[in-house]
């Protein structure tokens, strides 16, 4: 039995907006309108200018709530700056905070996004995190500055970086931890490594699985060979998404456990010759 609200609806209206990035004009849309109308008339659609004071009042209420938290965390706020630059040459610089808060509870927000005149020079990027530093009033609380991008740039911008802020910050172990490189990044690349290096591996692994999964036939006999051998394992074969490394992972993660279990059925399926321990012995194809 709830009543209707006009200002509640509004504001329903703004974080629908802002959440699916639907275009402003989006409340002129007869469609739209034609929606609105159906589940109560007496709603007002508000003109493109008045959504847009909407949206940015839900902005101004958020940044407020977060200056709270941020004036009253107990520790610092680490900052991950993102560069990206459009199709049309427009260079953007993010800055993303994190912190936590007096209840331990880690926070990751979006502080800036803004446009610089050129995000791959040296001194916008400083000066980018030296006006948000000012904006957000967090000048002496900084901890780290982590970038990810890639890594023959990163030299450069740290250096400067902390050049540029060491004067007006009180900067924590003198600076030496205060710019690091992306954990994420440097794991992401090592794993890239990795899967190269055993590709051929991979591959009859991946080929293996997906001869196992064509027929429920198949399937079937793999698991009466698996407790044959008695593999303790509760694991499902799983393929893997090419693109993502932590899916070959967990991909090669359950099928060591049926390593044997490969074997076996190579000598029982002619049709089958992709197992892996099968191969021959191959420096570019190392064995798992
Ligand atoms: C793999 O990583 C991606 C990107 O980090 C993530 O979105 C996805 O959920 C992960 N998949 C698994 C199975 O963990």
């Amino acid at each position: 039995n709830a009543t209707f609200d006009q200002d509640r609806s509004s504001s329903h209206l703004a974080k629908l907006i802002i959440l699916h990035d639907y275009p402003l004009h989006v409340v002129q849309q007869p469609a739209f309108t034609a929606f609105t109308e159906s589940l109560q008339p007496r709603f007002r659609v508000a003109d493109v200018e008045t959504m847009e004071a909407e949206v940015y009042g839900v902005y101004q209420k958020e940044k407020n709530n977060l200056m709270q938290a941020l004036n009253t965390m107990p520790g610092r706020i680490s900052l991950t700056i993102g560069l990206w630059t459009t199709s049309q040459t427009l260079g953007y610089v993010s800055i993303a905070g994190q912190f936590i808060d007096t209840d331990w509870k880690v926070h990751r927000r979006m502080l800036n996004f803004m446009m610089v005149s050129s995000p791959h020079s040296e001194n916008a990027l400083g000066e980018a995190i030296s006006s948000s530093l000012t904006d957000w009033n967090m000048k002496d609380k900084l901890f780290t500055v982590t970038l990810d991008n890639d890594c023959s740039s990163h030299d450069i911008y740290s250096a400067n970086l902390r050049d540029h802020l060491s004067n007006k910050n009180n900067l924590m172990l003198k600076g030496q931890l205060f710019v690091v490189r992306c954990y994420a990044n440097i794991l992401n690349a090592v794993a890239h490594d990795v899967i190269a290096s055993i590709h051929g591996v991979i591959y009859s692994i991946r080929e293996s699985i997906k001869f196992i999964k064509a027929s429920s036939a198949r399937e079937q006999k793999f698991a009466e060979i698996a407790l044959q051998l008695e593999i303790p394992s509760t694991k499902t074969l799983c393929l893997d998404v090419t693109t993502q490394w932590n899916t070959t992972y967990l991909m090669l993660l359950a099928a060591l456990d049926y390593r044997q279990a490969f074997t076996t059925l190579e000598t029982c399926d002619d049709n089958y010759n992709e197992s892996p321990s099968g191969r021959s012995p191959d420096a570019s194809h190392p064995r798992l």
